[in-house]
């Protein structure tokens, strides 16, 4: 076939803008995502969050930076199949907007390809249920077609302990996280930093869907660069990163929650986090709800468990943040009825999602909404503007549970 000589200079052009050296502008990219439901350890749901949110209040508070926090594969995980090195080898890794380092070789080995070097640093972090050590590479890490690092810094487990059924952690929290956790090292950046530092997307900023898990697998989408708009309706309302330690350590914001007419929780700071899968409240405003719904405690499922009447009379809760308000109809107050036998309950109980975060409010971290929370709201976790976004979706007023 044969080209106009014009068509031939104008595709010639594309070529060599393509390989010139100023970064190539690209729209923001998705990568989707796999959550799972497996509480069926020796912990229950609620104890598990419970030691995640308690290791996220101590690793600031007890001054000692080593990025303690916990993401296990219990509860709900999310997982995405991440490449390394070139060709890329696939490991399943843990999403984590808790922790900062992205690392591999839990259960898969790492292969070094030719685009590996080991930094001759040392890495270890150390998760409220789970720890790893090893040496700190730098590689070539795929997340999609669109979306490459040729040079990130990444973990390479040589011991790994509390990881099941997963090669590592993609780490997509606070760069600040990292402090500490590689030798002679300040900071490590995230994926995301360098994605935006190498000029494959446009700004410092992630987005994240989760779709409601009515089955034991559900999927989600992470896009780098901005957001989704087919995945959220109305507009994105931004609210600044909190200036209370520690929630500021992570993506805290302030926020007071209502449930009818009932206070629950005066303005206070804590935490967004798909890591935890509940929604956590300190221990008072816990009380508080459970006075107000008459929910009891359920020793196997570590949740408030309530009748079908209560059920009926449930009120909506308020989530007022930045001005606006964020509705948990009574069908999203409450655990997915499929999968109540997935966290240790009885298939005809109903057990609310609203559980203790084991502390006292005032701690400066007092709750963190979860899983349970962000499946029904579009997030955006904007390391440029340091603020964290929140929107309505086609899943908020779902009534699956
Ligand atoms: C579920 O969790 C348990 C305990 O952590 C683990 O032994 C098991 O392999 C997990 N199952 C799956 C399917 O990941
Ligand atoms: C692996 O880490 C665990 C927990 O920190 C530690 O107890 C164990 O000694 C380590 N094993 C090796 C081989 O370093
Ligand atoms: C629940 O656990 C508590 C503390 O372990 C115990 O005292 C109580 O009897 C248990 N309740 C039921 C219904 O098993
Ligand atoms: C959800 O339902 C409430 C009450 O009917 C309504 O006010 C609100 O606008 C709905 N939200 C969305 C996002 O559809």
């Amino acid at each position: 076939m044969m080209f106009p000589s014009s068509a031939l200079l104008s595709l010639l052009l594309v070529a060599v803008s393509i390989v010139s050296a100023t970064p190539v502008r690209r729209e923001p990219a998705t990568l989707s995502f796999v959550a799972k439901v497996n509480a069926s350890g020796t912990s229950n749901l609620a104890e598990i969050d419970r030691a995640r949110a308690q290791s996220l209040l101590q690793s600031v508070t007890k001054g000692k930076r080593d990025g303690t926090v916990s993401a296990t594969t219990d509860g709900v995980s999310y997982t995405a199949s991440i490449g390394v090195g070139t060709p890329p080898t696939q490991y399943t890794l843990l999403i984590d907007t808790g922790s900062s380092n992205t690392w591999v070789g839990a259960a898969a080995k790492y292969t070094p390809t030719s685009s590996s070097k080991d930094t001759g640093n040392t890495v270890s972090v150390s998760y409220g249920s789970g720890s790893f050590s090893g040496k700190e590479y730098i590689d070539t890490v795929t997340l999609s077609s669109s979306l490459v690092i040729k040079s990130q810094s990444i973990g390479v487990a040589t011991n790994a302990t509390g990881f099941s059924g997963v090669d590592g952690i993609l780490g997509v929290g606070p760069v600040d996280l990292t402090s500490g956790t590689v030798s002679n090292t300040d900071t490590v950046p995230t994926v995301t930093d360098n994605l935006f530092s190498a000029g494959t997307i446009t700004s410092d900023v992630l987005g994240i869907f989760f779709s409601p898990a009515a089955a034991s697998d559900s999927t989600g989408e992470l896009t780098f660069g901005g957001t989704d708009s087919s995945k959220y309706t109305g507009s994105i309302n931004y609210i600044p990163i909190t200036s209370t330690s520690p929630a500021s350590e992570y993506w805290g914001i302030d926020q007071s929650i209502t449930y009818g007419s009932t206070s629950i929780l005066s303005s206070t700071s804590g935490i967004v986090d798909t890591g935890t899968t509940l929604t956590l409240i300190a221990s008072d405003a816990f009380s508080t709800y459970q006075t107000a719904t008459g929910g009891v405690m359920d020793n196997a499922t570590g949740l408030l468990k309530i009748t079908s009447a209560q059920y009926s009379a449930l009120k909506p809760l308020d989530f007022n943040i930045g001005g606006n308000t964020y509705t948990l109809s009574p069908n999203a107050q409450i655990w997915p009825r499929s999968l109540n036998s997935d966290i240790g309950g009885d298939s005809s109980s109903i057990y609310l999602i609203v559980s203790n975060l084991g502390t006292k409010s005032g701690g400066g971290l007092d709750f963190i909404n979860g899983y349970t929370f962000l499946q029904r709201f579009y997030s955006v976790f904007d390391t440029g503007n340091s603020r964290v976004g929140l929107a309505t979706t086609s899943h908020t007023n779902d009534s699956s549970n």
